[in-house]
């Protein structure tokens, strides 16, 4: 018995490395996430039945349960070097020579270029074939362990086929690479965490190293973490090339990034970095260069390094968008929610395109890290080509005089005095009446995607909140009572009053969801605001509504629901809401009644991905027809729709009972 529980673990075992190594290495999967979920959870149970029998290169330990107290150290056994840097032809030709000085005159040397990664760099040990440690650069010499973080990735394999290990004649060996996060998985992350009121990540390879040295294996499995390898080194393999190790690589099962080139001189090194600097804003992950590598491993011996870098490899770095400029003053941005910004206001300086006179400096522990003060010359940066910041101070160019930047005490708008949460680097003005909350809310409030007033801009908004016209958003529409006062300011002619006047009627027809996004509540954007206005339809059920109700909508979470239910708690802002409804501003919507309301009162669960349509759309389909959508399955859930790849909801639903519709089904039930 306990033999055949044996064979099918490693059966398990096998067929799922199999699958991890077609669906993360080489992005071709055979099989839906259902069938996979399916072999990892007969394999977990069979391991928890059968503990003795757990390894730990099975697929189930990629996801470790022990919290590790502490990284211990490593020492790496060649010391993992670090490049120096290239930024132009001439010293990339300057590099050429060297190389050829360093080697025989007979010689003739090749490179390989490689894409140069933006992230963390990771060594991984194999003994036997088996992932046994994983390590982080350190200091070159000593780095941390990292293994159960690592073993979270999924294209990093834990073991090696025998086979492929016999073919290549490889037992013990050690392979480099890059951890790193695409863009796009980055940016959500980022999003994710403002709405939890968490810190955001810089880029995309803070979050990286951030994410590698967390002490909780689980959170960091739950992170899109990927990885590029770049290096295999054994005492077994014998002399050859950096071009062949990449294929051996692959050949081994480890992902290797395919946007590697093997030039035959530096002509052709120069057109491949000319290349990829045109194209890197095209690829799904950061790149800040390219690493050009001796080809021959004979050759790169008898190169040897140089302190902590190689003499047969450099680094092209690509230019970063930057210039030199003053920085006149650093100013405190008070929000319409009240947190302070310090800003940089500059002397204006061409970059990338346009004219930048400001830049943001986050707060207060970045102006101390960086250690930036008024009056010195700064080196800003367009990051990721939006909104400039301040990369570094030029310290030689310091003013004698200077003096380190303070965090402000009281609010510079309202003389308040200010809140700093423990823990936090954010500062708040608390003071609601603060003008600037004040300006800041009114602007949100008229803005486009809000109630969309035209005509009434920032500069408007602070000529009637100094003028004391304004203070809440009810005061907007009693203007029409001062018309006559509104025509007597000099720059304001009758006809722009008028127009003013009508567009700030016309709001009131804006619909329920863009009134509860315009009243700018913490967290709620405007796609929380139409997803809760399509649950409960009018202002006053909102009002009533407990955290959980809220929270049981799709894709609104627990910082978004508190939010909401401290915002209501307020009684001035309930009495702002009813002051608003007087004035006649749409605070319900129209339920769309379906003709046969087959939906009517269903709830309804979405998992997978839908082949036909969006997940939106099949949310919008369901409450126009009457029905609504929870994000996670409750005895309460009528019908549980799976898509392609459905991930755990669709197990609750079957231990619960559930009906189960495939998109065919749920089709079907929207035609009737
Ligand atoms: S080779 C001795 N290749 O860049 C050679 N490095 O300062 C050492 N990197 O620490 C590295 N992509 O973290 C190499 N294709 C690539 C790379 C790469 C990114 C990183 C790596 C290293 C740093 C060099």
């Amino acid at each position: 018995m306990s033999k055949k529980i044996e064979q099918r673990i490693e059966e398990l075992r096998e067929l799922i490395r199999e699958h991890d190594y077609r669906y993360h290495v080489l992005a071709e999967p055979i099989i839906t996430d259902f069938e996979y979920d399916k072999l990892l959870r007969e394999l977990i149970d069979l391991e928890t039945a059968n503990p003795h029998l757990i390894t730990p290169d099975s697929p189930t330990q990629r996801v470790g349960s022990d919290l590790t107290k502490e990284f211990k150290p490593v020492e790496h056994t060649t010391p993992m070097l670090s490049l120096s840097n290239t930024y132009s032809e001439e010293e990339l030709y300057d590099f050429d020579r060297r190389v050829k000085e360093g080697l025989p005159s007979s010689e003739k040397v090749e490179y390989v270029c490689e894409l140069k990664i933006d992230g963390v760099s990771v060594s991984l040990r194999y003994v036997k074939g088996k992932l046994s440690v994983a390590a982080t650069r350190g200091d070159g010499t000593i780095g941390e362990e990292i293994t159960t973080n690592v073993k979270t990735i999924k294209s990093v394999p834990l073991s090696i086929n025998n086979n492929v290990l016999d073919t290549y004649k490889l037992k013990d060996f050690e392979v480099r690479g890059e951890i790193y996060m695409e863009v796009e998985a980055f940016n959500k992350l980022n999003q994710e965490r403002e709405l939890l009121g968490e810190r955001t990540f810089a880029n995309p390879r803070n979050s990286t190293a951030g994410t590698i040295k967390l002490q909780d294996p689980k959170i960091v499995a739950k992170r899109p973490l990927k990885i590029f390898l770049y290096y295999l080194s054994s005492n077994n393999l014998k002399e050859g090339t950096q071009y062949g190790n990449l294929q051996l690589l692959e050949k081994l099962g480890f992902r290797v990034n395919r946007n590697y080139s093997l030039c035959k001189n530096m002509d052709e090194v120069l057109k491949f970095c000319k290349e990829w600097e045109e194209k890197k804003d095209k690829l799904p992950y950061e790149i800040d260069g390219v690493v050009i590598k001796v080809n021959s491993l004979r050759q790169q011996k008898i190169l040897g390094n140089i302190a902590k870098s190689p003499r047969w490899a450099v680094a092209f770095k690509f230019k970063a968008k930057q210039a030199t400029t003053k920085l006149n003053k650093i100013t405190w941005q008070v929000g319409r929610l009240g947190t302070l910004t310090p800003v940089a206001e500059l002397e204006p300086v061409f970059l990338a395109g346009s004219t930048i006179s400001r830049a943001t400096l986050h707060n207060i522990d970045e102006i101390k890290r960086k250690d930036i003060r008024e009056g010195d010359t700064v080196v800003i940066e367009k990051g990721g080509d939006v909104i400039p910041k301040v990369v570094s101070v030029v310290l030689s160019e310091r003013p004698e005089n200077s003096a380190e930047v303070k965090a402000p005490i009281v609010c510079p708008e309202c003389g308040s005095k200010l809140y700093r949460p423990e823990g936090e680097v954010a500062i708040y003005c608390e003071n609601n009446l603060c003008p600037a909350q004040i300006r800041g809310r009114l602007a949100h409030f008229a803005s486009r995607g809000a109630m969309d007033i035209e005509g009434l801009g920032d500069a408007l908004i602070n000529l009637f909140v100094d003028m004391n016209f304004l203070h809440s958003y009810s005061d907007i529409y009693n203007l029409k009572n001062k018309r006559k006062e509104l025509i007597d300011i000099e720059r304001l002619g009758e006809k722009s009053v008028d127009n003013l006047l009508s567009a700030i009627e016309k709001s009131k027809q804006k619909s329920f969801e863009k009134v509860l996004f315009a009243l700018g509540i913490r967290y709620v954007g405007a796609g929380a605001a139409q997803k809760i206005a399509d649950h409960f339809l009018s202002i006053d059920a909102l009002i009533k509504a407990r955290e959980e109700e809220i929270e049981s909508i799709y894709e609104i979470g627990p910082s978004i629901s508190r939010s909401i239910t401290r915002y209501f708690s307020e009684k001035k802002n309930r009495e702002e809401i009813e002051k608003l409804k007087k004035a006649g501003l749409q605070f319900e919507k129209k339920k769309v009644k379906a003709v046969s309301s087959t939906l009517d009162g269903k709830t309804f669960v979405l998992t997978g991905t839908l082949s036909g349509m969006s997940r939106d759309e099949a949310k919008d389909k369901i409450i126009s027809l009457g029905g609504s959508v929870t994000s996670s399955v409750s005895k309460n859930t009528d019908y549980v729709v799976v898509g392609e790849k459905p991930g755990s909801k669709l197990d609750k639903a079957q231990k619960l009972n559930i009906t189960i519709l495939s998109e065919e089904e749920f089709l079907k039930m929207l035609e009737k």
